[in-house]
């Protein structure tokens, strides 16, 4: 692993990306960068497309799917899920992080299994390219009592430290799992892509779901020049992100070239798009660099904060081909392990991608 570098912009690791991304920044917050106070992502009201008629969802299609279109973020209210249980969620992650022992969460390291790398993140280790403050840990589909590919018995104990979390944040997992149709039916009839084009891929399809634990900030981890978490794109199709208590999340806007400071409203739902996502509908909807930075309130700045959100995959063998009816190809299909391990070998190393096809049926580990 080479030595991390604070100044580090992403176009020193663009040889990994899978998708076109013409700009540059700098991975961690600077006092060089410029701020956009002027562009609002947008938030919509989700109950128009959940419930409405033919005519609601068309406008709530199309509203949403050019939003989306413009700056890859937008903000979900009306989502149907009960937000208490958000208030739930947060609570359980505190608890997790600040009372397991370090033994135990080292005896769930994260290692790749299939397309992506599972369980702990320490401190500083987000990634092999930068210093972050934050302490992270992924599950994928398998580490939850949900219907699975395979019929192995479930075990929860190879995945949680303490068994009674796995039914707490399957909760989490099954009421966003809900949503994974209709944001992607939404975004592809907005496209005037068929919007159902994706169900079968997306029925028990695969996600992660990543609790992220940023201590509070003391005084040397302020001087150091790292950030909470540094800039990237998210490798999925898109990610549901319940709104975090404290501030933080920064989005690039590439009109203006700035960063937006994104808070949206308690209990909404921020939906980005990913690399996946940006593949298939050849460059329509963006992946869009987002990093999350020191709180501008400074009274937040001494308290921890959590976040917790789901990224949404298509199964490994799955190949990931452009949409019919989005212009001539930009990209070749490609599989997804491959795609994925080669834009995550960013983080993790050139030797993290996997290029051997997989056998039907088969994870690799
Ligand atoms: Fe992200």
């Amino acid at each position: 692993m080479n030595e991390p570098d604070i100044q580090a912009v992403n176009q020193d690791f663009v040889r990994y990306d899978q998708v076109t991304k013409s700009h540059t920044y700098r991975l961690a917050e600077s006092e060089t960068d410029e701020f956009d106070d002027e562009y609002e992502i947008r938030t919509f009201d989700f109950g128009r497309f959940l419930q409405g008629n033919k005519i609601d969802r068309a406008s709530f299609a199309d509203e949403f799917s050019a939003a989306v279109q413009e700056i890859g973020f937008s903000v979900l209210e009306n989502h149907g899920v009960d937000t208490s249980l958000y208030d739930e969620i947060h609570d359980r992650t505190e608890e997790l992080f600040t009372t397991t022992s370090m033994e135990d969460k080292m005896r769930f390291r994260a290692a790749r299994y299939g397309s992506v790398s599972q369980g702990y993140f320490p401190i500083r280790e987000t990634s092999d390219i930068h210093p972050d403050l934050v302490e992270g840990w992924v599950w994928c589909r398998r580490a939850f009592d949900l219907p699975q590919q395979r019929n192995a018995p479930f075990r929860p104990e190879a995945f949680w430290p303490d068994t009674r979390y796995e039914p707490v944040f399957r909760q989490l997992a099954q009421a966003h799992e809900a949503l994974f149709k209709p944001i992607t039916q939404a975004m592809f009839q907005g496209l005037g892509v068929d919007p159902h084009i994706y169900d079968e891929k997306l029925t028990e399809t695969n996600f992660g779901l990543r609790l992220n634990y940023y201590p509070p900030l003391g005084r040397a981890d302020d001087a150091s020049g790292a950030g909470r978490l540094l800039g990237h794109e998210d490798v999925d199709l898109f990610t549901i992100l319940p709104a975090a208590r404290v501030s933080g999340l920064q989005v690039w806007n590439h009109m203006s070239r700035k960063w937006v400071r994104l808070d949206a409203p308690p209990g909404s739902l921020i939906i980005n798009t990913g690399d996946y996502m940006q593949r298939i509908t050849n460059d329509r909807l963006p992946s869009t660099s987002h990093r999350v930075g020191k709180p501008v309130d400074g009274s937040q700045v001494h308290t921890a904060r959590i976040s917790f959100p789901i990224a949404v995959y298509v199964w490994e063998n799955e190949v990931l081909d452009v949409l019919p009816g989005l212009g001539e190809p930009k990209y070749e299909p490609i599989k997804a392990i491959t795609f994925h391990t080669r834009s995550t070998s960013k983080f993790y190393g050139d030797d993290y991608a996997v290029e051997a096809p997989v056998e039907a049926g088969g994870v690799q580990q």
